[in-house]
């Protein structure tokens, strides 16, 4: 691939990576953390679960009352050109909208324009090695807001946690509500499957982000037949378990074979992480690739 420089696009251009500095500084997204996004694995040159991804956007959008920056068609242009501008056929896209720029009060301004960055970057799956030796996980209490259905930038909960992870050599922290149950992962969701196979993770009420790789999931399971139920769990549930495993964009199903200082089962991947990673895997092999053009609503895995 001849070498390319980065470009972002930053409410309403193209520019040079180096160059995207130019957000106002009373931007709402900087001083209130006013914003959401949303971040779309590529994979093989195909955008994945692209349709609820953008349908997910608007959800947050619309629990915060923040605008569309703009119709779907042309914002599905822009996902797929700065795919192609920065050469990215494996890696992610990064969407991010605030509510805009406005003189600081903390109640919403009369009028601003949401903000939109889009950037893209190349970035290799997770080694085959690490899916079959999984990761490691470290439990720790739960401190974020009560909408954690809304996908907000606002991250410092989950920033410190994963900071707390790694400091720990966890690739992840499971956060554990007040009543002792696991919530989800700083950046994931998370589940198990139990001692008779039955595959738990909790219902996607305000206490977690409803996963698309989560939703994914729950659907190629029912497809294969698994026993499936949405409930919490706690972590001495969790360290018990069959399996566990975390799920997001980036990491699809990424099998945990230890929980704090726990080995789960024989400390590899289970059996059924892997067929749900295969299934999933498979699925994506499926969809239109971004060179195809346009999906009419955008990809997805049914
Ligand atoms: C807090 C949280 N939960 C769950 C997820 C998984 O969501 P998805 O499968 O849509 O990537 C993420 C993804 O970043 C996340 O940040």
């Amino acid at each position: 691939m001849p070498l390319m420089s980065r470009i972002a696009w930053v409410d309403g251009r193209y520019v040079e990576h180096g160059e995207a500095y130019a957000v106002h500084i009373e931007d709402r997204g900087y001083q209130f953390a006013d914003g959401v996004y949303e971040v779309i694995h590529i994979e093989d040159g195909r955008l994945v679960d692209e349709c609820p991804h953008l349908d997910r956007l608007a959800r947050s959008l619309g629990a915060l009352a923040i605008a569309a920056p703009m119709a779907r068609r042309p914002l599905q242009r822009i996902l797929r050109e700065i795919a192609r501008r920065n050469g990215v056929e494996h890696g992610l896209v990064y969407l991010q909208v605030t509510r805009g720029v406005a003189r600081r009060r903390h109640a919403f301004p009369d009028a601003a324009r949401p903000v939109m960055v889009v950037t893209a970057r190349s970035e290799a799956h997770p080694a085959p090695a690490l899916l079959e030796d999984g990761v490691a996980v470290v439990t720790l209490p739960d401190q974020r807001w009560a909408r954690c259905d809304i996908k907000s930038v606002a991250l410092l909960a989950n920033v410190l946690a994963r900071q707390a992870a790694s400091a720990a050599g966890a690739a992840e922290a499971w956060l554990v509500d007040r009543d002792g149950r696991i919530t989800e992962g700083g950046s994931s969701n998370a589940w198990i499957v139990t001692v008779d196979g039955r595959l738990v993770t909790r219902p996607a009420d305000n206490a977690i982000l409803d996963g698309i790789t989560r939703r994914a999931i729950l659907r190629l399971a029912s497809e294969q037949g698994m026993k499936v139920e949405q409930r919490g769990f706690t972590s001495r549930e969790a360290m018990a378990a069959r399996e566990a495993f975390f799920s997001n964009s980036s990491s699809w199903v990424m099998p945990v074979t230890r929980i704090d200082d726990t080995v789960i089962a024989n400390g590899r991947a289970g059996s059924l992480s892997r067929s749900l990673n295969a299934a999933y895997r498979a699925r994506i092999a499926e969809l239109p690739r971004m060179a195809d053009g346009l999906t009419p609503m955008g990809n997805w895995t049914p």
